[in-house]
């Protein structure tokens, strides 16, 4: 096999897309793929990879030192693409040391594990990568500014064109951390571990920090595949305060190729930030949502507007979040392919197409995954 590359977290939403693009696209690659399987794990969405020669799963966890450094050896890994995490800002108010634990000290074992088995080699550092999956909410909430007489939404001019924008600020790759969640004040630790590393030991890294992702497979606790799950089910929409908060929208197969891009090609010690220009409030996606499902659904459209219901809001909500991506788009050509009606429209298409994964989620039947189709391998 010409490389062999760890992703951590490849079983949870986005590392699926990365784990399927990766074994795809390179059958001279050994892509391993170890995961813990929390709640947010699920093999079934690798089911139309699991066979292929060039893929193995290895259950673990990555806070477990011992194991992940045997595997860097016996596997000979050169690359690794780290995207295991605790991903949801409701769960971390609720319980933050599980996100320390995962999001900094098991990256930390990445890390160490990373380090010591590289150094050992007679090439040491050569050929070697250590890509960290980083979040836009390290940098923490931008306010909502307009121009005098302009009413946001304002046309803005960036490198990729014209685009909507909510505010004059933007995320870039050289503003200062100020995280606010729990989850993010975790993410953005790990960010610090991570560039820490090359400073002091030269390992070969580099950080992106992404915006909101949505598309197939993502856990229906977060705002789109949740909403239209209840939407089909007629289930009430919980909209967190008024619904004001903006965020930034990128289809997840544009990130999964921004991350084979840049784990190819981006610079070492680098940070990229990846986003689509794509800011929305989260009342209008909801009564998107709630049109598109309805029309696919043969329902009158704007039928379910009735099951928007305002909820009290999330502790420490950050108002708007918004990617400037132009290093990226300038200095490796990346694009998002999709626009945000078309994917949100194949998006709400692939959960009513794929309600028993849907179902199997939510009923909790998709942990039995695991012990079924690997444990007597
Ligand atoms: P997810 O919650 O869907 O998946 C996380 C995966 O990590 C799961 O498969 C889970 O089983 C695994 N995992 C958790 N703890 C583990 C541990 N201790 N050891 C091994 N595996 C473990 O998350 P996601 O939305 O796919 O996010 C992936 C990464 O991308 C995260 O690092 C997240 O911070 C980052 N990110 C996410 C978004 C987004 O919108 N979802 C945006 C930007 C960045
Ligand atoms: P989420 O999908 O949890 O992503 P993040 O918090 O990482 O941005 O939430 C997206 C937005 O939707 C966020 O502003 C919170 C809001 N939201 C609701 O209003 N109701 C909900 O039930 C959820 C899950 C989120």
């Amino acid at each position: 096999m010409k490389r062999t590359i760890i992703i951590t977290g490849g079983a949870g939403f986005i590392g699926s897309h990365v784990v399927r693009l990766f074994v795809n696209k390179y059958p001279d690659y050994h892509i391993i793929n170890v995961d813990k399987l929390t709640y947010a794990g699920n093999l079934a969405n690798l089911k139309d990879v699991e066979d292929k020669p060039n893929y193995t799963f290895v259950k673990a966890d990555i806070c477990d030192f011992d194991t992940i450094y045997a595997l860097m050896q016996r596997e000979h890994v050169d690359g690794i693409i780290h995207l295991a995490a605790e991903s949801h800002v409701d769960r971390s108010i609720k319980d933050p040391f599980t996100f320390a634990r995962t999001n900094v000290m098991g990256t930390l074992s990445m890390l160490q594990a990373a380090k010591l088995y590289w150094e050992s080699l007679p090439e040491r550092y050569e050929g070697k990568r250590f890509y960290h999956i980083s979040t836009d909410e390290v940098y923490g909430a931008l306010e909502m500014t307009h121009p005098e007489g302009i009413e946001p939404p304002f046309t803005t001019k960036a490198s990729s064109g014209n685009h909507l924008a909510y505010g004059e600020a933007f995320f870039t790759e050289d503003l200062k951390y100020q995280p606010h969640s729990p989850y993010s004040a975790a993410k953005a630790s790990s960010d610090h571990f991570v560039r820490a590393y090359h400073d002091t030991y030269g390992l070969p890294t580099v950080v992106t920090n992404c915006s909101n992702n949505y598309g197939p497979y993502q856990f229906p606790e977060k705002l789109i595949p949740l909403f239209i799950n209840n939407i089909r089910n007629r289930k009430p929409l919980p909209v967190y305060g008024k619904g004001e908060n903006v965020r930034d929208w990128l289809y997840v197969e544009d990130h999964a190729r921004a991350i084979d891009l840049i784990f190819h090609e981006g610079a070492v010690n680098e940070t990229y930030n990846i986003g689509g220009f794509n800011e929305w409030k989260n009342i209008d996606i909801i009564r998107v949502l709630i049109r598109t499902v309805d029309r696919l659904l043969g329902r009158p459209e704007g039928a379910d507007m009735d099951l928007i219901t305002f909820v009290t809001d999330r502790a420490g909500h950050d108002l708007r979040y918004a990617i400037d991506s132009s290093k990226l788009q300038r200095e490796l050509g990346w694009e998002p392919t999709l626009q945000f009606e078309e994917g949100i429209e194949k998006t709400v298409r692939w959960y009513l197409d794929n309600q028993a994964w849907l179902d199997n989620v939510t009923s909790g039947d998709y942990q039995n995954y695991y012990e079924q189709m690997y444990k007597n391998r």
